[in-house]
């Protein structure tokens, strides 16, 4: 029999190589309901579990000839699963650290682009939905929004042949620790930021219109305040915009975290809709690259991205007028982001806590209005 645990990233290279096998969350159905390893099953045992009732899972049917993996909150209801399962005969582990520790895995997949001198890898951080970037071209790329472990950048673009020349924020992040200056130090590139008085680093300031050349390729800065007011998308070889948290697939960025009160909501929210006006003037076969998605992303290699276009139907709202835009937004917030005040903490100040993240970014982002 294998050992009774597996790592977070020894199941995410299963779940890339498409290895068959059996994921079975026992968590409560609301937490499974509000993020989840793609494809796993939901098996309503957690209670069961937790007051000695360790047979609830006998009653389970499950394929003997998969490998079956438990994962709970953190890995420790899962081992009594997964002691009953061997006990069956079956291959179970239990995952390292369970959804927590999930919070760090990430997959990757190349973006469709219109031609173009750049090719761009989307890494998307599945355990919690955030979205980055690495374009690169002629040797040289720049990394957009990291969100992962630095390493994975530098695997990637060597993988490509290329240098990372050049990192990027869309904004000062809430829903996660930015990887940026971890990432710089690393590679020594040069890190941007838009030009704002919130950090208490040194960065490269960027202002509306700039444009940084990486391989022959052109990053274009556009301003887009609203989700905060520093926030700006950035435009790709006038074809590929990274949004930030600016423009969704199929929704906007809040505009209300960290606002002081309603009134500085409610001029972000103004602020937004006109950054939108701003960015759906872009071509309508733009493609858009988001900062996150709402759902957990599949080890599938499909790019989540849509056309300017496409994003901008799906956004109901865009078709309202200001007033009713800001109305609309506002009323449809969503619960905050778990820890977001201590996330921005971070990132203001450039650090890096010392401890594991995931006990400050655990949990699904929550940095749309849909
Ligand atoms: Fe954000």
């Amino acid at each position: 029999m294998t050992k009774v645990t597996i790592t977070v990233s020894e199941l995410r290279d299963m779940l890339d190589r498409g290895e068959p096998l059996t994921v079975v969350d026992i968590r409560r159905a609301e937490q499974y309901a509000e993020w989840t390893i793609p494809g796993s099953r939901h098996v309503d045992v957690y209670d069961a579990l937790q007051v000695g009732d360790t047979a609830a899972i006998d009653r389970v049917e499950l394929p003997a000839d998969t490998p079956v993996v438990a994962v709970c909150n953190v890995g420790r209801t899962s081992l009594l699963a997964v002691d009953r399962l061997r006990r069956r005969g079956l291959d179970a582990r239990s995952l390292e650290g369970g959804m927590q520790a999930w919070s760090l895995a990430w997959n990757a997949a190349t973006v469709p682009t219109p031609g173009g001198n750049a090719t761009v890898l989307q890494v998307r951080r599945t355990g919690k939905g955030c979205l980055s970037y690495v374009a690169g071209a002629n040797g040289a790329a720049a990394v957009i929004d990291p969100s992962v472990d630095p390493d994975v950048y530098v695997r990637l673009a060597e993988d490509h042949g290329w240098r990372i020349k050049v990192i990027l924020d869309t904004h000062v992040h809430a829903d996660h620790l930015s990887r940026s200056r971890l990432l710089a130090e690393l590679t020594g590139a040069s890190y941007y930021l838009p030009d704002q008085q919130r950090v208490k680093f040194s960065f490269n300031a960027l202002r509306d219109g700039d444009e940084i050349e990486v391989g022959g390729s052109v990053i274009r800065v556009l301003n887009t305040p609203g989700h905060t007011f520093e926030s700006v998308c950035y435009l790709l070889d006038g074809t590929v915009l990274f949004t930030g948290d600016t423009l969704f697939v199929n929704s906007v960025g809040r505009p209300d975290l960290k606002a002081s009160d309603r009134a500085e909501a409610t001029k972000r929210a103004h602020a937004l809709w006109g950054s939108l006006a701003k960015v759906t003037a872009l071509p309508p076969e733009t493609v858009v690259l988001p900062c996150h998605t709402s759902s957990p992303v599949a080890f599938d290699g499909q790019a989540v991205s849509a056309r300017l276009s496409e994003a901008g139907k799906a956004v109901a709202v865009l078709g309202a007028t200001a007033e009713a835009f800001v109305t609309a937004i506002l009323g449809r917030i969503p619960a905050n982001p778990p820890n977001h005040q201590y996330i921005v903490e971070f990132n203001e100040a450039g650090e890096f806590p010392p401890w594991d993240p995931t006990m400050l970014e655990a949990g699904a982002n929550r940095c749309a209005v849909e």
